[in-house]
């Protein structure tokens, strides 16, 4: 049975295949189109499909469109309410709903051959949920989906018992706690749907004092859903514009919201364990990449384990959405196997890449020694490795490398990918030194998406990824499935003491990750990186970058 999913209607175009019940492949388009998530998440660009990434699937698995079981669509435009019955009174949602409606129509277009009859809607947050609750590796498990919005709800709370979901909740639009954090992305002059993390991050340089007044405003109702009123975000801190500078009001209120959503998730969590007694908590939906409130989810609540999809944000629908079709037409689905699930190279079409680019490059014995060497000199080095990462994070795949020893590496890391300075860089650790450095979040986390507190004693010795708050969003490395990764960290541990190296996604300001060997030649010759290691191969910059 094969199943094509496929994301359009909001953010994050991206495209996912499941074959025999295994995900096989799974890619945003943003990568492919080298536009950054693809489109503006706007009504009039719904119609936008994930072309090249949905072609791109079906090539890797040797598929031609007309072999397709179904496509997966990860909406259903029969499920919305008029603009004034979700109380959003979004004008734009009569032409997501035509657009959506003839999405079957464009598919066949965009994949010639493809049957129309054959694509299926599902229902936005029911991919969501299926995205979590299918993909994780425990079978059964409770699942909250935390989203800005789906065709009339905001979130779904259930459970999948082996393999079924069964809705418990649902919270209608207009509330919605991914909205409210979007409008605060918006008034704090950053770019909504897409700039929450640095709402996040700019809150931990803040004090919840407003805390009390949001506490009236957005609260859980007691019955699996909450209430979002409206908030005048203008009465905490002044509406800023891109780029204009932040002051303590704004971190304060940055604060404020971010706890306030810390503790209705945590509630809503409470819920729907005691509905459903499992261990597991799945969670998908853009909310859930809020790996702050991730770690208080599961160190405040009721669950034993808490797994989020990697691709938590609507990228992940696709992949939700082609694994609820494969369970409809009666295929036991499997958990996915990782988030490496996107575009990889051949070592000869590698060597082909850097020869065509006419530059001096070698093979080394080993790429990981070569590596760690220029990583204990200070350099800094760009790592194209494998199959490429789906969803928003830099996985050890398409990573931009550095000593975490220094405290200039932070704003010269931000200088390279011409970030704010505000902004954290994350930690790549061997796994089984993990729980030496860090603690409260979980161990194993593969995914980046909590974050965990640095140990008083390590907080010295790797500045760079100790935030202004002790604490650090760590990747755990296991050298069962990530190999060469751990290899090249333990190859810095020995030239430095260090388990640890600074990993953050590679590219620069404003465009996707680098996906393919010529985008990574791009990036290595615009950019101050030392070394670039794409798959065995090394290119070195003739001349050391400067060491701060
Ligand atoms: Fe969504």
């Amino acid at each position: 049975m094969k199943v094509l999913g496929i994301n359009a209607i909001y953010h994050d175009p991206a495209a996912a295949l499941v074959v025999d019940g295994r995900v096989v492949a799974a890619a945003e388009e943003e990568r492919f189109s080298r536009r950054k998530h693809g489109k503006r998440p706007l009504p009039w660009s719904a119609w936008e499909l994930p072309e090249l990434s949905a072609a791109w699937c079906l090539a890797e698995a040797g598929i031609r469109p007309e072999e397709l079981d179904a496509v997966a669509y990860s909406f259903d435009p029969a499920l919305m309410v008029t603009p004034e019955e979700t109380g959003l009174f979004d004008d734009g949602d009569v032409m997501r709903k035509r657009y959506a409606q003839m999405a079957p129509d464009f598919l066949a277009h965009a994949l010639p051959g493809l049957d129309p009859a054959k694509v299926h809607f599902v229902k936005h947050h029911v991919a969501h949920a299926a995205s979590a609750g299918k993909a994780a590796p425990q079978r059964d498990n409770a699942v909250l989906v935390l989203d800005g919005r789906g065709e009339a709800h905001s979130h779904l709370a259930g459970r999948y018992v082996d393999g079924q979901l069964e809705i418990l909740a649902g919270q209608a639009l207009p509330h919605s706690l991914g909205l409210m954090y979007e409008e605060l992305t918006d008034h704090l002059g950053f770019l909504r749907s897409s700039d929450e993390f640095k709402v996040m991050a700019m809150a931990s340089y803040g004090k919840p004092r407003f805390l009390g007044e949001l506490s009236e405003l957005v609260r859980a109702t007691g019955d699996g859903g909450f209430v979002t009123e409206k908030i005048d975000f203008a009465e905490f801190a002044p509406r800023l514009g891109k780029d204009e500078r932040w002051t303590e009001d704004h971190a304060d209120l940055a604060a404020s919201v971010q706890t306030r959503l810390e503790e209705v998730l945590v509630e809503l969590a409470r819920w729907v364990h005691e509905q459903t007694g499992e261990k597991t908590l799945t969670m998908a939906g853009g909310t859930a990449l809020n790996c702050v409130a991730n770690t208080r989810i599961l160190a405040e609540g009721p669950f034993e384990h808490v797994w989020v999809q990697p691709a938590a944000g609507d990228a992940g629908t696709a992949l939700g959405a082609a694994l609820h079709v494969a369970a409809e037409l009666g295929e036991r689905t499997e958990p996915m196997p990782g988030a490496a699930l996107g575009r990889g190279w051949s070592d000869d079409e590698i060597e082909r890449r850097l020869q065509t680019a006419a530059i001096d490059y070698e093979r080394p014995d080993d790429v990981a020694e070569a590596v760690a060497e220029v990583l204990a000199d200070n350099g800094i080095v760009a790592w194209f490795q494998g199959r490429s990462e789906y969803g928003p994070r830099a996985l050890g795949h398409r990573s931009l490398l550095a000593h975490p020893g220094f405290e200039a590496n932070l704003e010269r890391m931000n200088d390279v990918k011409g970030r704010e300075q505000f902004r954290p860089v994350a930690p790549m650790v061997l796994l089984e030194r993990a729980p030496e450095l860090f603690s409260r979040g979980p161990i194993p986390s593969p995914y980046m998406l909590f974050v965990h507190d640095v140990a008083e004693e390590w907080r010295d010795r790797i500045p760079t990824v100790t935030h202004v708050d002790g604490t650090a969003r760590i990747q755990t490395i296991d050298a069962g499935t990530e190999p060469l990764v751990h290899r090249m960290i333990s190859a810095f541990e020995r030239r430095t003491g260090l388990p640890v190296v600074v990993n953050t996604s590679l590219n620069t300001a404003g465009r996707p990750m680098v996906d393919d060997p010529r985008d990574a030649l791009e990036c290595f010759g615009s950019a101050p990186v030392d070394l670039l290691a794409i798959g065995p191969f090394v290119v070195r910059r003739p001349r050391p970058t400067p060491r701060p």
